[in-house]
């Protein structure tokens, strides 16, 4: 018998019915709510690549429960920004071409965003130390971390 689980999804209030509540995140996002930005990688919470905001935590999605979801708040990669109003990260990203294949790229945002709220001038330390469970086997570690900080300075208001 399925049940009804209700949270939101970039501010926007979801209700999903499922017959499994070991369903996770991930799926739900997916292939529920047409949300493709967050990607199935190892499905083994090894990659990163299935990073959300619970509650404005990064969290692996795909392994996260649907009966775990209710109440909560997920952010996505789509909640991020727009194509018209990108999200500084976003934009310093492309200002940097921080990415090859881009597999990686919407769990490594994510786990971004987490580390800017809480701290908003990182060093490269504090930004591999945040980015070490999103793995990217294309090697762009060293533009992502330029464009992480870009974006930390954009925020900032400083010059870069
Ligand atoms: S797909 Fe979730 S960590 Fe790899
Ligand atoms: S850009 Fe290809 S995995 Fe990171």
């Amino acid at each position: 018998m399925s049940q009804t689980y209700d949270f939101s999804v970039n501010g926007k209030p979801v209700s999903v019915a499922l017959d499994n509540e070991a369903t996770p995140l991930l799926y739900v996002l997916r292939n529920e709510l047409g949300l493709m930005g967050t990607r199935f990688g190892c499905g083994l919470e090894q990659c990163g690549c299935c990073m959300v905001l619970i509650d404005g935590e990064p969290v692996k999605s795909c392994n996260r429960e649907i009966s775990a979801l209710p109440g909560k708040s997920v952010t996505t990669v789509e909640g991020l920004g727009t194509r018209e109003h990108p999200h500084p990260l976003q934009q310093a990203f492309l200002d940097e071409q921080a990415g090859q294949c881009g597999y990686c790229l919407s769990g490594i945002l994510i786990s971004a965003k987490a580390l800017l709220e809480k701290n908003n001038a990182p060093t490269r330390q504090e930004i591999a130390l945040a980015l070490d469970g999103n793995l990217c086997r294309c090697g762009s570690h060293n533009r992502i971390i330029r464009a992480i900080q870009r974006a930390a300075a954009v925020m900032r208001g400083a010059s870069q």
